[in-house]
């Protein structure tokens, strides 16, 4: 570290001198070995530059950097995997090598993830709708899944799916699919690249609507939530933080659960799937409300969350609020309360959305200075925060986490091309990010995997071995874990890095 300090010290006394440069730079070795010591400064300053990479490690970060060479000249000259968008390039990212690497890499902590659209939509249709419960209502051009009648539905026009699909023997497979539509993005027929982030967000809220009465029937609930672990476990993620809105859940007797009841269910199956899976360290959760609600509704949420976190210390962590930012109330709005909610112990900890905006002109594109101001643990996204030069010292100085959600901006329409996502402005500053998935289930991915190609291969091209070491801990260092978690799944993560590294260090065929 003293080394790159005075690297850039001496860089600073030929780059900031005012004056002609071609005066100092006289000679072509002067030259070259600036512009060396230029990349070489770059390198260390920016996130992972100084992450310290052993022996093994070393030859796992060429192996990585020959591969990402490899990958990003793609030889026709079209554009590489990492510049498209996902649900064009998804099969040639499967393809990759270091897709394969990626999906091999323990990748620590999973810190921005809506339980509702966290499961892929492939599971949803093969498992839930073959479901001898499942039901399908239709009411104004829309599409609901359920058990029992909705409210916003007629019971009349609520029918079993497998009456439907019996209709539809002769194609069934084309019936599963239009099902899927209703839970998938890249099936709506917004995903043609012109539509509006309005209506993004339309199709996108129309996939909660559409799933959300599938998760209030307990055995569905349940075998989702299941599943969930099961999908981020086989992604090598090895503990999660889930935000959701505790809705109330109903068994096959009609009996109903209540938030408490339900966030017991999930302590259980965390719990049982920690026991099956010893490498896994488990879930945690934290109330998430759309912002579409009153002071009164806030009001009466941040007391649930009171209740939620005495009642399950340690287990419900914090608090946060969703939806699409600029046509809902911004953080301003709430922020009285916010400051001072009627909870005897003090505010929570908030985990806000700010930031996921591209606008500059309401009140919520500046949310990400009220998260700031009303002490968020972590941003969500914060994507806007570039335009923030200020913020920029205070999110670095007081550690504040992006959780970055590369996929899920693209998606819904804040970016195309991901080599141009503000996180390589944060990479390149060091200001800390995380990276996660947000709702994979609703684009067709799954886990995180996907993610962090887009990390390595489009926001940080430049980076290699210690860039993905960083954020990998940077998960785990900026979770809601006790001190003892900590230390226990810190265990659980040096071992597994070093099988990562051993099997890496097998890989030959790279070698230059
Ligand atoms: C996957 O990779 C193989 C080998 O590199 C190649 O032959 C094949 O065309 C690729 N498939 C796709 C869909 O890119
Ligand atoms: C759904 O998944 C569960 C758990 O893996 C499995 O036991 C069950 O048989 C599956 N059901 C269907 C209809 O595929
Ligand atoms: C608020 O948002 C939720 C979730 O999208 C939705 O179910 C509900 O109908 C909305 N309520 C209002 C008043 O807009
Ligand atoms: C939480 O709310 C439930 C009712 O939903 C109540 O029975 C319980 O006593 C409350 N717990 C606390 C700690 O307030
Ligand atoms: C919140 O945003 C949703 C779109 O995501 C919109 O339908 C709704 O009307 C907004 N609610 C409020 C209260 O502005
Ligand atoms: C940490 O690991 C030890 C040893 O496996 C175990 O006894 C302990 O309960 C774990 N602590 C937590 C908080 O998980
Ligand atoms: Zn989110």
């Amino acid at each position: 570290m003293y080394v790159g300090v005075r690297a850039v010290a001496s860089l600073c006394v030929v780059l900031c001198a005012t004056g002609s440069l071609g005066l100092a730079i006289s000679s072509t070795k002067t030259y070259d070995e600036i512009r060396a010591a230029i990349v070489d400064a770059e390198a260390g300053y920016g996130l992972g530059g100084k992450v310290f990479l052993n022996l093994d490690e070393l030859r796992v970060d060429r192996t990585l950097r020959a591969m990402k060479k490899y990958e990003l000249q793609s030889p026709e000259r079209g554009l590489p995997a990492a510049g498209m968008h996902f649900f064009d390039a998804k099969p040639l990212i499967e393809n990759s090598s270091i897709f394969g690497a990626l999906k091999l890499m323990p990748k620590g902590a999973i810190l921005h993830l809506h339980n509702s659209a966290a499961v892929s939509s492939s599971w949803v249709i093969k498992n839930l709708t073959y479901r001898q419960e499942a039901k399908l209502c239709h009411a104004d051009d829309r599409y609901y899944f359920t058990v029992r009648p909705l409210n916003n539905c007629p019971e009349s026009q609520t029918r079993p799916i497998a009456d439907m699909r019996k209709e539809r023997q002769k194609d069934v497979d084309a019936f599963d699919a239009w099902l899927e539509t209703l839970i998938n993005m890249k099936m709506k027929p917004s995903r043609n690249g012109h539509a509006s982030i309005d209506e993004l967000w339309a199709d996108f809220e129309s996939c909660f609507d559409a799933i959300k009465g599938f998760l209030q029937y307990k055995p569905f609930f349940e075998a989702y939530h299941r599943r969930l672990l099961h999908e981020f476990y086989q992604d090598n993620v090895y503990y999660i933080e889930l935000r959701m809105s505790f809705a109330k859940v109903y068994d096959a007797d009609g009996r109903e659960y209540g938030a408490p009841e339900v966030a017991y269910m999930l302590y259980h199956i965390s719990n049982d799937f920690r026991r099956q899976n010893p490498a896994f360290h488990g879930l945690k959760l934290i109330l998430a409300k759309h912002k579409n609600i009153s002071d009164a509704e806030l009001e009466k949420a941040l007391k649930l969350y009171e209740n939620l976190s005495v009642t399950f210390p340690g287990f419900v962590v914090g608090f946060d609020l969703v939806g699409q930012e600029d046509l809902n109330r911004s953080l301003k709005s709430f922020a009285s309360l916010l400051l001072q909610p009627p909870i005897s112990s003090g505010p929570p900890k908030y985990f806000f959305h700010a930031g996921e905006i591209v606008g500059y002109f309401s009140e919520a594109d500046e949310n990400v200075i009220d998260a700031v101001l009303l002490d968020t643990k972590r941003i969500g996204h914060g994507y806007a925060l570039m335009k923030h030069p200020i913020l920029w010292h205070t999110v670095r100085r007081k550690q504040i986490v992006l959780e970055v959600c590369p996929i899920s901006n693209q998606v819904l329409g804040l970016v195309r091309d991901l080599r141009n996502h503000p996180a390589s402005i944060f990479v390149a500053q060091n200001i800390p990010i995380t990276i996660t998935s947000d709702d994979p289930g609703f684009w067709d991915a799954v886990g995180v995997t996907f993610d962090y190609y887009y990390a390595f291969m489009a926001i940080a091209p430049q980076a290699g071995l210690g860039f993905l070491k960083q954020l990998v801990w940077n998960s785990i260092r900026f979770s809601s874990l006790t001190d003892e978690e900590r230390q226990n799944i810190t265990s659980t993560m040096e071992k597994q890095w070093a099988l990562f590294v051993s099997e890496m260090s097998k890989e030959t065929n790279w070698e230059s």
